[in-house]
């Protein structure tokens, strides 16, 4: 029988050497292939975040060849704050050798448009493992976000009916919370707030004070002063909308957001007396709102206490009751329409 062991070496080996040659082909071959044809941008960058290859509908969304685009940097080819974020995410994963996985951000479009994607980051290790550059796989979410948008768009609408019905029971509480609602939007679009996580917020606000529906009218809207009594049951509408809400299925920490609008820095607020650090930002931003809203508006127990009052409440507890970078926020806003409610519109006025 013949054993295999007695083939020459040197034929051996070059037959091993071209299939190793062909495997390599066909592997470059699958992945210049994967490349080409995945609709999604992939793209690798050097250690200095210079682009070194892009695939096919990476260079299309440009309308570029690959060629005009190997050497440069997102800084070529987006607008600053947003190639400056892209900048430091590959710099984070140089640094640290982490990936980052799924990072939802919008894009602006070389049409001016924007689009909602979704990204993952690696880092490229040489065979020492250190990291000597980046690699990205860009995601186009735009339907699936549009949906999700609109979806929360009905929803908000739906609140929208309830307040309406609600408010003829007490058009005071509920063109508070439409308004609160407007003024929270307007703040958190100037803090850079992610869309979905805007409407959450509004959300939060049409909801804030839904407990009060049970409150008898006659002590939430009685003129002078409240018994102990009547302002304890006042307070407890915060955890009677925390109540009326918990059993639903409601996004992120809504329900929470909502148990906290009176809460305030110091820990003076209620119902539990949180401090800052246990806050949450919605409820910040919330508890800011109500009392804007609140102070610049007549109530049935007693007149409007105008912008001067409301601005002098502001500032004096800006750190103390209220988050300073909020009440920055919002004194710039008002100072910017001439000291008026920014909120007040000719569709909102009620
Ligand atoms: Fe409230
Ligand atoms: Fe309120």
């Amino acid at each position: 029988m013949k054993n295999i062991n007695s083939k020459p070496k040197h034929k051996k080996s070059r037959k091993s050497y071209g299939d190793l040659k062909k495997t390599i082909s066909l592997e470059r071959n699958l992945l210049q292939s994967l490349l080409d044809n995945i609709p999604d941008a992939i793209y690798f960058k050097d250690d200095k975040n210079r682009i070194i290859r892009v695939n096919r509908f990476y260079a299309e969304g440009f309308k570029l060849s690959s060629k005009d685009i190997i050497g440069k940097t997102d800084f070529d080819f987006f607008p600053k704050d947003q190639a400056q974020k892209m900048f430091n995410d590959d710099t984070y994963i140089l640094k640290t050798g982490k990936p980052i996985i799924g990072k939802i951000e919008r894009t602006l479009l070389p049409n001016g448009t924007y689009n909602c994607v979704t990204t993952t980051k690696i880092p490229i290790k040489n065979k020492k493992n250190k990291v000597v550059g980046t690699m990205g796989v860009t995601r186009d979410i735009t339907a699936y976000d549009n949906t999700e948008r609109t979806n929360l768009d009905m929803i908000i609408n739906s609140l929208k009916v309830l307040d309406k019905i609600l408010e003829t029971k007490d058009p005071y509480t509920f063109g508070h919370t439409r308004r609160v609602s407007i003024i929270a939007e307007r703040i958190a679009k100037e803090l850079s707030w992610e869309t979905n996580r805007i409407l959450e917020l509004k959300m939060s606000a049409e909801l804030h004070d839904i407990g009060k529906i049970l409150i008898p009218l006659e002590i939430l809207n009685k003129p002078g002063k409240l018994s102990d009594l009547e302002y304890k049951m006042v307070q407890e509408h915060v955890q009677q909308s925390y109540d009326m809400l918990k059993p639903y299925s409601f996004p992120s920490q809504l329900p929470e957001a909502i148990y906290q609008h009176h809460e305030r820095l110091d820990g003076k607020g209620y119902p539990r007396g949180l401090l800052s650090d246990k806050i949450l930002p919605e409820a910040k931003i919330l508890a800011i709102c109500d009392v804007l809203e609140a102070m610049i508006s007549h109530r049935p127990y007693r007149q409007a206490l105008g912008m001067d009052v409301t601005l002098k409440e502001l500032k004096e507890n800006a750190g103390f009751k209220y988050d300073k970078d909020i009440v920055d926020v919002v004194l710039r806003m008002i100072s910017e329409n001439n000291n008026k409610p920014f909120w007040l519109t000719s569709e909102n006025l009620s």
